[in-house]
């Protein structure tokens, strides 16, 4: 491991533990702790994911790591402080904020998320910039701690959000992972893959997480990942479902109960649709069978084809010959295709 790269983790360790401190034991962090303790943390989880509090203070973590012999080269480096266009001096970038450390996959805490207090400070997260240790699109939120858990369960829980990952942790849904609301993607997919073929996604029940979920979905399954998806109603996060519930029903109904990636998607199709319109119908009907087609499972097949048909009152065979025919025109597209290429290729003016 470089130098530079070990001093980066030891400054990450020792604010960490620090930011900690203030947020546990001191005045100037009570009404963080508040905060949280309002929102629902207990104290145990705080503890655990060593949540901390940065100070309203331009030099705090400056002066903290200036003492402990840390050079601004390495802090800035580190992404720990901002520099002043007009002097080029530096200032923390961190100030006045919850403090979520974040840990790499080997446990070493590489960077912070730090999360405003008051609606007024913004943005709401403020992260740790990209260094030779963080990059936001390839870390998991909790992948350390929960990695034996995954491995034993043969299941991984994905959320949005650190504040998701916590809450579901302490409702001893251990399995679980977040991307930062970023998209997922391969390196996440990599990671995951290493120790499960399972994915439970569970992401805010926005618009924006209904189609994270699809999208995510569509990615894990290129992978042959098993998919399930949980569906939480009324607008609510993960987080705000388990305080709403509690942690029982959440456990048991939501995860318990996830749908399959099959159902998700007919699901994911519906939405919006007004299903008694007869060309939105047809458009259903033909994205259904569309997926349907791809299961590999005849039974799975049968099952699915037997709900359309019951649902918008169709034979099983007139479901089944239009779903050859969309093969047909599939394959036909493909060759007309094909066709244009060598025609296209035969264009080419000779020299
Ligand atoms: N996020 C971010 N920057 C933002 C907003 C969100 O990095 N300005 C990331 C955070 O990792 C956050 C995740 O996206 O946890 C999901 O966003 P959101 O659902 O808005 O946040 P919550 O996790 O629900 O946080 P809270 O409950 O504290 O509002
Ligand atoms: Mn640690
Ligand atoms: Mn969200
Ligand atoms: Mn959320
Ligand atoms: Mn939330």
């Amino acid at each position: 491991l470089p130098k530079e790269h070990s001093l980066i983790i030891e400054a990450h360790e020792l604010l960490a533990k620090f930011y900690h401190h203030l947020l546990m034991n001191t005045n100037e962090g009570a009404r963080a702790l508040d905060y949280l303790l309002k929102r629902g943390f207990t104290k145990e989880s705080i503890q655990k994911f060593k949540v901390g509090y940065s100070l309203p203070e331009w030099d705090f973590a400056v002066k903290f790591l200036e003492n402990r012999g840390f050079t601004h080269d390495l802090m800035e480096k580190a992404g720990l402080l901002s520099i002043r266009e007009k002097d080029g001096s530096y200032f923390d970038r961190f100030r006045d904020r919850l403090m979520f450390p974040l840990h790499d996959s080997k446990g070493r805490i590489v960077a912070f998320s730090a999360r405003a207090l008051t609606e007024e400070n913004q943005p709401k997260y403020l992260n740790t910039p990209e260094t030779v240790l963080f990059n936001k699109s390839s870390l998991l939120y909790n992948y350390y701690n929960a990695r034996a858990h995954i491995r034993r369960q043969g299941n991984v829980v994905l959320f949005e959000g650190f504040a998701d990952v916590i809450s579901a942790d302490s409702a001893e849904v251990k399995n679980c992972v977040a991307v930062m609301g970023t998209a997922l993607t391969e390196k996440h997919i990599q990671l995951l893959n290493r120790l499960t073929n399972s994915v439970t996604l569970c992401f805010d029940s926005d618009s924006a997480g209904a189609e994270a979920a699809y999208r995510s979905g569509q990615m894990l399954a290129n992978y042959g990942i098993e998919i399930n998806v949980v569906i939480l109603p009324d607008k609510l996060d993960p987080d705000d479902y388990i305080r709403k519930y509690g942690p029982e029903k959440f456990r048991e109904h939501v995860i318990g109960n996830a749908q399959t990636w099959m159902a998700y998607k007919l699901h994911y199709f519906r939405k919006g649709k007004n299903l008694q319109n007869e060309g939105e119908k047809l458009w259903f009907i033909e994205k259904a069978l569309v997926e349907i087609g791809k299961l590999e499972n005849a039974v799975e097949r049968e099952l699915y084809l037997r709900q359309l048909s019951d649902e918008f009152s169709l034979s099983l065979e007139a479901l089944v010959e239009q779903q050859s025919q969309m093969n047909v025109t599939r394959e036909k597209k493909q060759q007309k295709n094909i066709d244009q290429k060598n025609i296209n290729q035969q264009n080419i003016p000779q020299p």
